[in-house]
């Protein structure tokens, strides 16, 4: 027998809202699992928020909260938006609770106890003034690979390489912009570069999608080296026998899909190591960003403690938004909520756009356009159209459902489906056992339309009862099979077609069953058109946040106290004021600083007549580097605010020379 299928998907972080990026994960991972309980199979779905790691410690220090309060904010914002989404989790913990903690501890001791644990000294980044280690986000440098702009351990923005404490060049320390020096630190290190055999042949047996297989046996021949698992934080999961070093959040992170096994079994009274000892089918939903994590490490962790590995592997492309890729300080983001959710959007729509709009492991571009188009030409205007018009004109006809024996070929077509769809979601091809359950609405919709029942039965009585019996047959069907990717929606449908339970607790082999007598509702339509005025609202809401996302990321240099000292900056007063000779533009004033006069030339002549400014008291840059403009020297520069060079002056009455500061 088969062992028992447990799924899992990517952990997400604990510091910021849902958006489009992970639903890539959670969703085809939900639409897996409703398909295949409802095939006969016996499956486990559990995640939880990953807790840990520097970028929540840094996004807790910044509100002003605590790590764990900042956590469990997010955890429950996560927990809410999975189920408005309709992605059911059996259990969704917290890598952050007891059970991640006790195993992570009996992981790592066992990790130690098997020799795959070493301590080696580590060039570490530190910061002078914070007095700290700079783990990972703490710090921001050079990319020693690519030369790029990177964070502590990743060059998210050039070669995407994961890096190492102390390989960053040019260290700066992300919370106060000091240079950050290098100082020696004692680690602890994980032998991933011992288990190189094992991975190759575990990468040759693994099932899930290529990409998962095909980068990981890339990079393992390209370069495999040992992991630091350590890191100097207070928030994490302690190093057994270390009270100041905590394990790396990539250690603790993927044991939680354990320890929520374990949290799930506990409840269900289910024994957690059949599920991850020995023999098991454990799947991992995961976007393609996190490959190494779970094709390398993970699996070198798991069998490194003697536990058993991952079954399967099934890795999403990226989604993009209109060809960027996503980028919250870029503006390129669409928050599930906010965005799409609250905007009273159906979450069957985006489960569809999602699922449907491109094969599982290749990119996802996401646009409102594209998004509109495709829901209302394939789900409002093939599936809707179809299961509308025969739910009306039985309605309409014969008050409920003809029961009439269903022709043999519509049968087939239907048998043909259900192997097609049962394949493809083995397959995790989603894209294409959408596209199958919607060419049998679309088969549906010809049929329909070729047979035209509306008019035999002007003549015919019976024989459009045998063609809306077939109708019928098909709606049940396409119901039954589009379950997995529109709850909601399939649920509706089922309900007009008069059935009183849960489509969900009916398996897909019952869509070639008779129909039998049900009290068919009047039906309203299942879906309704995304509009143009609403797509060309939603887009201009994305391209607001991207402005406003570049306006901030005209980066303003960071200046130190020091440096803002080095400026001389006085009052004075405009003892004299004369345009420049051949300038429109130009006034050149005489500017008592203090006993000393100062020569001044100033953009200001659109904006004031010289014998304003005599006897003004202004605001000068007393020590800016001479220099020449239209052949008059200038001495200093007077401060104005805007494009009509609003004078600076003094509140209260003050000396001319007196400092500013
Ligand atoms: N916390 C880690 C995962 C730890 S798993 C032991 C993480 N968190 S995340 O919040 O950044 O991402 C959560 C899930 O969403 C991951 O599966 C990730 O791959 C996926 N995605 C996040 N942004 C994504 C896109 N833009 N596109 C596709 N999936 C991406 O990673
Ligand atoms: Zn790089």
């Amino acid at each position: 027998m088969n062992p028992p299928l447990l799924v899992t998907c990517g952990l997400p972080y604990t510091n910021g809202p849902c958006h489009l990026g992970h639903l890539r994960t959670y969703v085809p991972a939900d639409a897996y699992v409703r398909y295949m309980r409802r095939a006969g199979e016996e499956v486990v779905f559990v995640c939880g928020s990953d807790n840990h790691g520097t970028p929540i410690v840094v996004s807790a220090e910044e509100a002003g909260i605590s790590p764990r309060a900042l956590s469990e904010h997010y955890h429950r914002h996560f927990d809410e938006t999975f189920q408005r989404m309709g992605v059911m989790f059996d259990r969704f913990g917290m890598t952050d609770d007891p059970a991640t903690h006790r195993r992570t501890k009996a992981i790592v001791s066992e990790l130690i106890k098997n020799g795959y644990v070493y301590k080696r000294i580590v060039h570490q980044a530190y910061c002078t003034k914070c007095k700290r280690f700079l783990p990972d986000r703490y710090v921001e440098g050079i990319c020693p690979h690519c030369g790029t702009a990177a964070r502590g351990d990743e060059c998210d923005q050039g070669c995407g390489k994961h890096l190492e404490p102390g390989e960053i060049k040019d260290p700066v320390c992300k919370v106060c912009g000091t240079k950050a020096e290098f100082r020696d630190q004692e680690h602890y290190f994980f032998r991933l570069s011992e288990f190189r055999d094992f991975l190759l042949s575990f990468l040759d047996n693994v099932k899930g999608t290529i990409n998962a297989k095909n980068y990981a046996i890339g990079w393992i021949k390209e370069d495999l080296h040992d992991w630091c698992i350590t890191r100097t934080l207070e928030w994490g999961v302690k190093f057994p026998g270390r009270d100041d070093l905590v394990v790396y959040v990539w250690v603790d992170a993927p044991i939680g899909y354990i320890a929520f096994t374990e949290e799930w079994a506990e409840k269900a009274k289910k024994d957690w190591k059949r599920y991850w000892c020995g023999d098991n089918r454990v799947t991992h939903f995961i976007g393609g960003d996190i490959i190494y994590h779970h094709s390398i490490f993970w699996p070198a962790l798991l069998r490194g403690a003697g536990y058993g590995v991952p079954h399967a592997i099934v890795a999403s492309g990226m989604v993009k938004v209109d060809d960027h890729k996503f980028s919250k300080s870029r503006g390129y983001v669409v928050w599930t909520n906010d965005d799409y959710l609250d905007k009273g959007l159906p979450a069957d729509y985006l489960r569809y756009y999602l699922l449907a709009y491109t094969s599982h492991t290749k990119e996802l571009n996401f646009s409102w356009k594209v998004f509109g188009e495709r829901i209302n030409n394939e789900v409002v205007n093939i599936f809707g159209n179809f299961v509308y018009r025969t739910l009306f004109f039985a309605h309409k006809e014969f008050s409920g459902i003809p029961l009439r024996t269903v022709d043999p070929t519509i049968i087939a077509e239907i048998r043909k489906s259900l192997v097609n769809v049962d394949s493809l979601m083995r397959d995790y091809e989603f894209k294409g056992a959408v596209d199958a359950v919607m060419a049998l609405a679309a088969f549906g919709n010809t049929y329909i339309q070729t047979n035209a029942p509306w008019k035999l039965i002007k003549t015919d009585r019976e024989a459009a009862a045998k063609v809306i019996a077939n109708c019928i047959q098909i709606v049940k069907a396409v119901a039954m099979l589009i379950e997995p990717v529109m709850p909601a929606k399939a649920q509706m449908c089922w309900t007009m077609l008069g059935y009183q339970d849960k489509l969900a607790d009916h398996p897909v082999s019952e869509a070639t069953e008779p129909v039998v007598e049900t009290s068919l509702m009047s039906p309203t339509p299942l879906f309704t058109r995304i509009e143009e005025p609403q797509i060309a609202e939603l887009e201009a809401l994305l391209q607001k946040r991207v402005a406003e996302a570049n306006r901030k990321m005209e980066r303003i240099p960071v200046v130190s106290f020091e440096e803002f000292q080095k400026l001389d900056l006085r009052t004075g007063r405009v003892l004299a004021a004369e345009p420049v000779k051949k300038s429109n533009k130009l006034l050149k004033l005489q500017v008592d600083i203090g006993g000393e006069t100062r020569q001044i030339v100033a953009g200001m002549q659109q904006f004031y007549k010289p014998d304003e400014l005599v006897g003004r008291d202004v605001v000068v840059v007393t020590n800016l580097a001479p220099a020449k403009i239209f052949g008059v020297e200038s001495n200093g520069m007077i401060l104005a605010a805007g494009d009509t060079a609003s004078l600076l002056t003094p509140f209260k009455p003050v000396e001319p020379g007196t400092k500013i500061r």
